[in-house]
């Protein structure tokens, strides 16, 4: 099992390539299944959870080269409606080829999602969603069988902006009978980026990015090329990096626009981003200040970024408190922070974390994709050597992750053990 070893080194300078965006870029890859032909997608990230989709899409019967950050994918005139246990498990973003299969194939067998255990995680808006499009389903050996005799348009209002339940019933509206109003839809980057490609492939789709997303069925859809947005979250960790360090660092291809409540939050800590056109440039100040955080759908502060703003208040001057309104379960990593020598205390979804001059290095475990960045991040400001393990989460969603920090001045290598 590898592991991560990181020392402090003083500030983080110099520029890092964000990637592709890991959220955008499964829901592309399962948009794909919608439509015979080759499809082209660029700027897609090097993780393991983009080869667990191209896997997944493989048992489907999509077969899938890669060059690069390009991924051609030749979806085939049949395919094989079924997602298996043993992939879908691995990754939740699996339910999302659910929609599609239901809207080309007409039925579909698919395993109940498992992905990072932050809780309870049902897809019960999945479902009631595609019902309202004319599926039906039943769930059976832990597998949900759904089936439809062609969707039907329909209006669907969702209880809370899934990200993912409004990604499915999207993906299935395009080739359902009839017009489709999606009321209460999640508003993130990633959505827009779908719903993009979608309209490329010949879907009408309008709204997308706000939360009334309107959807003009059409009877077939083509195979295109289309280039995924950059990796909001990934830049999120860079910028955290370059907060505890007080560094100096352009994100080349980060998107401003696509992170604005996290900007605003770290200019009130003291940080200094501005936008450019290469992406965006920040500097870290001598000591971060105390925010209070709490996390909410787009364009709200993302769940995501919330192991980041822990460990940056766990060196900033003050007190902050974070509120998690998403994932009951997702702080999980608070005690690996604690061995750290960090001052946070939980009580359900809130987190009081007191900011302290110095945290120590310690063998710490990731329990999940962004808890074990923010780990890493934290290690770059702890006396000592920090020694990550559990890297295989992290590597699901960073693409050459210790390499970039290297390169950025950060003293941190990855040993297998
Ligand atoms: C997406 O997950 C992201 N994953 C997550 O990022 C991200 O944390 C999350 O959105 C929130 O921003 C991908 O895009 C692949 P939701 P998703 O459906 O779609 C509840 C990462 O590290 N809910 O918006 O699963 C749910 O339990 C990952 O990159 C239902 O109750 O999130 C949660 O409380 C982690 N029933 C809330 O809604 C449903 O049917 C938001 O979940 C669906 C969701």
């Amino acid at each position: 099992m590898d592991r991560i070893l990181v020392r402090p080194n003083g500030p983080l300078t110099g520029e890092v390539t964000i990637s592709g965006a890991k959220n955008s870029a499964l829901l592309l890859m399962a948009a794909t299944l919608l439509a015979p032909g080759e499809h082209v997608l660029t700027n897609v990230p090097r993780i393991t959870d983009v080869a667990t989709m191209t896997e997944l899409l493989g048992a489907i019967g999509v077969e899938s080269e890669r060059d690069a950050t390009t991924v051609v994918l030749r979806s085939p005139a049949s395919l094989l409606p079924e997602a298996p246990y043993e992939l879908v498990a691995r990754m939740r973003a699996s339910i999302g080829v659910l929609g599609p299969l239901l809207a080309r194939c007409g039925e579909a067998r698919v395993a109940v999602p498992g992905g990072d255990d932050f809780g309870s995680r049902p897809i019960d808006m999945h479902l009631s969603g595609l019902e309202a499009l004319g599926a039906k389903f039943e769930l059976e050996h832990g597998y949900v069988r759904g089936w439809a005799d062609g969707l039907r348009g329909a209006p669907v209002t969702l209880e809370f902006p899934s990200v993912g339940a409004t990604e499915n019933i999207l993906m299935a509206a395009v080739l359902a009978k009839g017009s489709t109003v999606i009321e209460n839809a999640a508003r993130e980057p990633e959505i827009s980026d779908l719903a993009d490609l979608l309209n490329a492939m010949g879907a009408h789709i309008e709204g997308a990015g706000t939360s009334t997303i309107e959807v003009e069925g059409v009877e077939t859809l083509h195979a295109t090329k289309h280039e995924t947005i950059p990796d909001r979250v990934e830049a999120a960790t860079f910028l955290a990096a370059v907060a505890v360090t007080g560094g100096d660092v352009l994100l080349r291809n980060a998107r401003a626009d696509d992170m604005e409540m996290y900007l605003r939050k770290l200019a009130d800590m003291g940080m200094t981003v501005t936008p450019t056109l290469e992406g965006v440039w920040s500097r870290g100040p001598e000591r971060l200040r105390s925010v209070d955080v709490s996390t909410l759908p787009y364009p709200g502060v993302a769940t995501d970024y919330k192991p980041l703003f822990t460990v940056m208040l766990a060196v900033a001057d003050g007190v902050g408190i974070v509120t998690e309104n998403l994932f009951a379960g997702r702080f999980r990593y608070v005690d690996e922070l604690i061995r750290m020598g960090a001052d946070v205390r939980t009580d359900a979804h809130h987190a009081v974390v007191r900011g302290r001059t110095r945290l120590s290095g310690a063998p710490v475990r990731a329990p999940d994709i962004r808890a074990g960045a923010a780990l890493v991040v934290a290690g770059l400001v702890a006396e000592g050597e920090t020694e990550v393990s559990g890297v295989e989460h992290i590597d699901r969603g960073y693409e050459d992750f210790v390499g970039k920090l290297a390169a950025l001045g950060a003293h941190i290598e990855r040993i297998s053990t």
